[in-house]
């Protein structure tokens, strides 16, 4: 396997590979602004750059050996940008030197040049790799006399808010839009001094995934424009999740802050499932994480604690005859399989299904036409619902069209099913109802009970995404006031109703 050496440390590689990469790999961090490992090479920061050797031949072709014996490295007179030069088997590589230090020092020293000293109301500031290189290579004074240059600011997104006097040129944000996100409307404009990152004139970005743009620059030039102003980031506690806005199952971390409300939510990497990406739609829809949450049970609208919230549950269930049961995609997969227990061993009902939209009846599991990432199934856990066998012979949709049939409706609801006028019109005609909600909803005044219960953040479970694959993901917050877990809610009612506990739970 070809071999090279970094800083005396050897390093195998196969196929095409990266220095940068490489050297990452055995604890080496190069400093780079342009380089990102999902976009092209550009190679412009400059700021990546390493001594580059070779092993020195002779003119016969055999190596050069000094007088101990030892093989020769013959360095580049020049250095190299690590993020554009291919390794080569026997290639030595240099990043510590003083020429390389000393290259860094002036890279640092031509891009703040122009960079204005906003780091106190930076956006960025905590997370800044300008700020981070500065503090490692900078010099404490400007030689430079000259007027910074100025930009006049112009709105070219709903998302992102522009500073683009603290843009550096990495022209990373460009080469997102055209090679990931495949859109032509935002590019570099003139050359040199006056280079200027801008969409086409007159219009505005469109596409549904420039929350990225704002995540790779790697300084404040590019700012949410959600987040912008809200908290240091240094206040938040940053938490590993999954994105609960459709079936693709983005990972992510969720940035939260004292008041446990989410403030921000930025994609993580996994080469499966979303690389480094998510969409505008799942990022900024974290709301409802937040906003209307149920935080005690009731019954026809008067909080109860929740041993009389399963007393009367019970009670009802026990006395009804046609029962019918709505279940949600948007529950972890433990949550399902609870529910679809009940529904066969104590409600004794087929009539249960989880279909309100028509990408789960179609079973879609397609991108949405034009997207990245956004699938057409806006449920996160679809898949699961139909792998817990909680597909009845009818859809929840026909079983909302319905309500006649049933004298008792059990429904699980969740943020989507909230939001929709029609799913919560057609709930509204059925006369008894038993509600499972993280939220207050407009039928908890005439509901026999609504279970406060957490959101999908507020658990740990598994999710199964539009492909087919089990993620799993732990609890970030403590669940909103008096919440209990849906199985914790059904093993309660299981006891009450028939004495023993619920299939599963070990006793
Ligand atoms: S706006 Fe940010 S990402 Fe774009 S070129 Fe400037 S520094 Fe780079
Ligand atoms: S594609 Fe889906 S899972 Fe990914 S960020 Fe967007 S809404 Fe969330
Ligand atoms: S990271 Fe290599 S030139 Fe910018």
């Amino acid at each position: 396997m070809p071999e090279i050496i970094i800083d005396d440390i050897p390093v195998q590689f196969t196929g095409k590979a990266n220095i940068i990469e490489l050297a990452k790999s055995v604890g080496v961090d190069i400093p780079h602004f342009c380089y990102h490992p999902a976009l092209s090479v550009s190679g412009n920061c400059r700021m990546c750059m390493v001594e580059v050797g070779m092993p020195a031949k002779e003119k016969d072709g055999s190596l050069s050996k000094d007088e101990n014996g030892k093989v020769k490295i013959s360095f580049m007179p020049k250095l190299q940008p690590s993020c554009y030069q291919d390794p080569t088997d026997g290639m030595v590589i240099r990043t510590k030197t003083e020429k390389v230090i000393q290259t860094r020092k002036h890279i640092m020293e031509f891009l703040l040049a122009n960079h204005p000293l906003d780091c106190p109301i930076c956006d960025q500031a905590g997370e800044c790799v300008l700020q981070d290189y500065s503090f490692q290579y900078g010099f404490s004074k400007s030689q430079f006399l000259d007027q910074k240059r100025t930009f006049k600011k112009t709105l070219f997104s709903d998302v992102i808010t522009p500073e683009l006097n603290r843009c550096i040129h990495c022209d990373r944000c460009s080469r997102f839009t055209k090679e990931i996100a495949h859109d032509y409307s935002f590019t570099r404009t003139w050359r040199g001094n006056k280079t200027e990152l801008s969409a086409l004139p007159g219009e505005k970005i469109t596409h549904n995934y420039q929350g990225n743009m704002v995540d790779i620059c790697p300084v404040g030039a590019l700012t949410l424009t959600d987040f912008r102003f809200k908290s240091r980031v240094w206040f938040l506690k940053h938490s590993e999740g999954l994105c609960t806005s459709c079936g693709k199952g983005c990972n992510v971390v969720y940035s939260i802050d004292k008041q446990n409300k989410v403030l921000r939510i930025k994609p993580r990497f996994n080469a499966a499932v979303n690389s480094y990406w998510m969409c505008d739609y799942g990022r900024l829809r974290y709301k409802f994480f937040n906003e209307n949450r149920k935080i005690a049970h009731t019954s026809s609208g008067t909080e109860i604690d929740l041993n009389t919230a399963i007393e009367k549950a019970a009670t009802m269930i026990k006395s009804s005859t046609r029962i019918a049961a709505i279940a949600s995609a948007n529950e972890t997969l433990e949550s399902m399989q609870a529910l679809k227990d009940f529904a066969e061993n104590i409600l004794k009902t087929e009539n249960i299904d989880y279909r309100v939209h028509s990408s789960q009846i179609e079973n879609n599991t397609d991108i949405k036409t034009g997207e990245v990432l956004l699938a057409n199934d806006p449920y996160p856990n679809s898949q699961g619902a139909k792998k817990s066998g909680l597909s009845g012979s009818v859809t929840a949709l026909d079983i909302l069209k319905n309500p006649l049939q049933a004298d008792l409706l059990l429904a699980v609801l969740d943020d989507k099913f909230v939001e929709n006028p029609d799913l919560m019109e057609a709930l509204g005609k059925f006369d008894k109802i038993i509600l499972f909600s993280p939220f207050v909803t407009v039928h908890d005044h005439r509901a026999v009970v609504t279970f406060a219960i957490p959101s999908l953040i507020e658990q740990s479970g598994i999710l199964v995404n539009i492909n087919g694959m089990e993620q799993k993901f732990q609890k970030i917050i403590t669940p909103a006031g008096e919440a209990v877990l849906v199985p914790d809610i059904i093993n309660r009612l299981t006891l009450k109703i028939s004495g023993k506990m619920a299939a599963g739970t070990g006793a």
